[in-house]
């Protein structure tokens, strides 16, 4: 008899996702985060390894048509898109199907994505009572699947994919029927974040009620989402509730490692440390030199405060370097930010590093 080798027996059997032609190896996604899923971050979740799709911030498809027709131009958050690698999944909100027709086209044809993503589950005033949009459409499931139907059309073999909430509120768990009217729309993927849109991010995130709906649907990979906080959560959700892949969001900002880590222990590997301090330190700078370049020093360091702020989480010290950094308004602050109260500085102490020479000019 051929006993199995302990890395063996330890690897959990998890297939690739398949988006239409699209492999996801391993299935875990990363979630798309308005306002933090930027080309930058996006860049440090590749660095670390282990995501096996990407995903933009939502666009707004009204507004990206807008500014092609009357400026020529694409919204700030396609920034980068274009040329970054794939697979990468832009994701995209409106009401209107011909808006959205018209924008994932485009996505399909001159930017070549990989995946064009449908936002049913945004649960902000803005888009839901203000634009009738995101959650606010899961009481209407015939009219999601009517816009599925135009974008799957318009993308022309791109594949499309759909990401929801269990419904608008407790009392309009509509996932179930809302999710068959995606398959039928012929949609290759749906992501399910188990909170109805009523609870934002409050209570917990019911799996079951997300392992529900891939049963009710018959070749639809199901996507599940919510509340994953470590590597071992995600390898539980994904071999325990018979789902096709995983999405992780809030806990990429504190640990963009996470996919990494995930990967591993999905090969049978042992989960690889979370970066040191020093490290940590070292990224934090990283990525704010990624979004400097991008957005200039000013808007950088505006933009760079709630990054850094996720970093911290958790950290012994956290506290006081999160109420100084989110008050910096130049480079030179953020830096003497950094220095004095980061809590991975080296030795706990007002320090110099290798790593800050990027930014000599400022200091
Ligand atoms: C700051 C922030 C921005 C978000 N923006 C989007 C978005 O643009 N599109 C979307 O589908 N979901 C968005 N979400 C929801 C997440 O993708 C995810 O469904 C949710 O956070 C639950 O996953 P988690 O528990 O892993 O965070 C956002 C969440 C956060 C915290």
């Amino acid at each position: 008899m051929i006993l199995p080798t302990p890395a063996a027996a330890a690897r959990p059997t998890v297939r690739p996702l398949l988006i239409g032609p699209v492999v996801v190896d391993p299935p875990v996604l990363q979630a798309p985060m308005a306002g933090y899923t930027n080309f930058a971050y996006r860049q440090v979740v590749r660095e670390f390894g282990g995501a096996g799709l990407l995903a933009t911030e939502m666009i707004a498809a009204r507004g990206a048509r807008w500014l092609e027709t009357h400026r020529g131009e694409n919204p700030d958050r396609l920034w980068g898109v274009h040329d970054e690698p794939r697979p990468l999944a832009v994701q995209m909100w409106d009401n209107d199907p011909d808006n959205l027709a018209a924008v994932g086209r485009r996505l399909a044809k001159d930017f070549r994505v990989s995946v064009v993503d449908l936002n049913f589950g945004c649960p902000v005033r803005q888009v839901t009572v203000k634009a009738h949009s995101g959650s606010w459409l899961l009481r209407d499931p015939a009219r999601v699947g009517e816009i599925v139907r135009r974008v799957v059309e318009a993308c022309d073999g791109t594949p499309v994919s759909a990401k929801i909430r269990l419904g608008c509120a407790d009392t309009c768990r509509t996932a179930v029927e809302v999710a068959q009217r995606i398959e039928e729309a012929g949609a290759s993927c749906l992501t399910v974040h188990g909170r109805v849109a009523a609870q934002f991010f409050s209570g917990a995130a019911d799996w079951d009620a997300i392992a529900a709906v891939k049963r009710s649907v018959s070749r639809l990979p199901v996507v599940g989402n919510g509340d994953i906080d470590s590597a071992e959560t995600a390898v539980m959700r994904l071999t325990s509730h018979g789902l096709d892949g995983v999405m992780i969001a809030r806990e990429s900002l504190a640990k963009p490692w996470i996919f990494a880590q995930t990967a591993a222990l999905l090969r049978g590997e042992p989960k690889p440390p979370d970066p040191t301090p020093e490290e940590q330190y070292e990224l934090v700078l990283h990525h704010y030199d990624l979004v400097c370049r991008r957005f200039g020093a000013d808007r950088g360091t505006l933009l760079m405060r709630k990054f850094a702020c996720s970093y911290a989480q958790g950290l012994p010290g956290a506290r006081e370097f999160r109420g100084q950094v989110s008050r910096v308004l130049s480079q030179q602050e953020f830096l003497a930010v950094m220095r004095t109260t980061f809590p991975g500085r080296p030795g706990g102490g007002d320090f110099s590093h290798p790593g800050l020479s990027k930014f000599e000019t400022a200091l």
